[in-house]
């Protein structure tokens, strides 16, 4: 059978920054800053992004091009004699341990998208603030109208995916991320516009790194994980659509560049309104379903504004979704010789059913919240560069980066690429998971 593959370059950038920029950007981001210490937290981000995620971004993408194949497939294809399929099955249980809370999330978000058209944040002007954490809890609990968009938002992401890479995944986010970008910037320069909003610059850009612990490491290495997409195979997957004569170097490089822009001018459409308005940064997961739709109620032109952000959130989720998805999707149209039809149905039936425990409890939620960002893809992540740095002959990789040498890149950069492959990568990655641990 034929593989599918992505019609241009500006296509795998969307896709892959598609996957990149989600959830992670948009909630988990700020609410991680807000209780990590703000700029301090960001700057330690920033660091482990490039300085150590960037490289393992190349190791996926490499491997996924390289072998053309699915996840499990692909580790055992990489290099003759080395089977790592092991390393495959723990990324699909990675994939599908976050596909069983995103779609929540992604449920949430049109939840919100029907309440801010409906104006019920403007009806609430006058409401305590315990009103929105009621409004919040609601939304959360158990019932036939979580279910309902815990279901939509599933079916929609499937209906992508079912649709295969060019006419599918290529064809809806070549329009949804440009719009999103736009979307994005809209309400960053609305934020910045508000009375007070210095406070919440201040917040996230003047560091004060007496607040930094182990903890905050851990949570920011998590969040550079989650927030690229890497640690269980959605970068491979996507890599292995495309053709042998794309630049892997700058088409990664301008993911982990857009996915942090992204991070911080969604940083910067939040915090900022959040001071302006004298509530606190610190909320945790609550920051964007409790917290700002105060303040949309009482923002000049705020119902708009809400309509517009969670439709953003929306957007942003289901790109991410689908990416999650397709690692899954491809392993069984591979391995078992399904058609994409039966196989995505198979597994959004599954991720649904496993979904429901999420919605149904908040300690399951947070379990697979947690559980995934902080132990499953750091680990897939210590076992990737692992493999493609010393199971593996390493020249295979350098063989792929240069496409047969075919690319020239800077010697220097390429020592330390591999310097940090070897041997940083692996003894930060170790030393973070194995303090996690106590
Ligand atoms: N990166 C996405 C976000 O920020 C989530 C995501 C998609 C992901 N695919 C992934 C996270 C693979 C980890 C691994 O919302």
């Amino acid at each position: 059978m034929k593989r599918d593959h992505f019609g241009s370059s500006f296509g795998i950038l969307v896709a892959m920054a598609g996957s990149a920029v989600g959830l992670g950007n948009l909630w988990r981001f700020p609410y991680l800053v807000g209780t990590n210490g703000g700029a301090a937290f960001i700057i330690l981000y920033l660091v482990l992004v490039f300085v150590l995620c960037l490289p393992l971004l190349y190791c996926e993408f490499v491997v996924g091009r390289r072998t053309q194949s699915n996840l499990v497939t692909a580790f055992s294809r990489y290099s003759p004699g080395s089977n790592w399929s092991i390393v495959g099955i723990l990324g699909l249980l990675g994939a599908f341990f976050i596909l069983s809370f995103y779609p929540v999330v992604g449920g949430w978000s049109i939840d919100y998208i029907v309440r801010a058209i409906g104006f019920e944040f403007k009806d609430m002007a006058a409401a305590p603030p315990a009103a929105f954490e009621n409004m919040f809890q609601q939304t959360m609990t158990f019932s036939s109208r979580s279910l309902l968009f815990h279901f939509l938002y599933i079916v929609l992401a499937g209906l992508i995916v079912l649709a295969g890479i060019r006419d599918g995944i290529e064809r809806y986010t070549k329009w949804m991320m440009p719009l999103l970008f736009v979307m994005v910037v809209i309400i960053a320069v609305r934020s910045l516009f508000l009375p007070g909003a210095q406070a919440g610059l201040d917040f996230l850009f003047k560091p004060n790194f007496s607040q930094i612990t182990g903890q905050t490491f851990l949570n920011a290495l998590g969040q550079a994980f989650f927030s690229l997409s890497i640690g269980c195979g959605s970068i491979l997957t996507y890599a292995s659509y495309v053709k042998r004569s794309e630049n892997i170097i700058k088409l990664s490089s301008m993911t982990a560049l857009t996915d942090t822009m992204f991070a911080i001018i969604a940083g910067t459409a939040i915090m900022p309104a959040v001071f302006a308005y004298g509530l606190s940064p610190g909320e945790g997961p609550g920051l964007l379903f409790a917290v700002l739709p105060r303040i949309f109620a009482e923002m000049p032109m705020g119902s708009w504004i809400a309509i517009l952000f969670f439709f953003i959130l929306f957007i942003a989720a289901i790109t991410s979704s689908i990416s999650l998805l397709e690692v899954l999707v491809s392993v069984v149209i591979e391995k078992l010789h399904w058609s994409r039809k039966k196989a995505v149905v198979l597994m959004t039936v599954l991720c649904w059913i496993v979904g429901i425990f999420s919605v149904w409890s908040t300690e399951i939620f947070d379990f697979f919240n947690n559980f995934s960002s902080n132990l499953i893809l750091p680990l897939g992540g210590l076992l990737l560069v692992i493999y493609v740095g010393w199971i593996a002959d390493f020249r295979i990789f350098e063989d792929e980066i240069t496409n047969e040498g075919r690319l020239h890149f800077n010697r220097y950069y390429l020592r330390w690429v591999r310097f940090v492959i070897r041997y940083l990568a692996p003894l930060i990655i170790f030393v973070i998971l194995l303090a996690s641990l106590q």
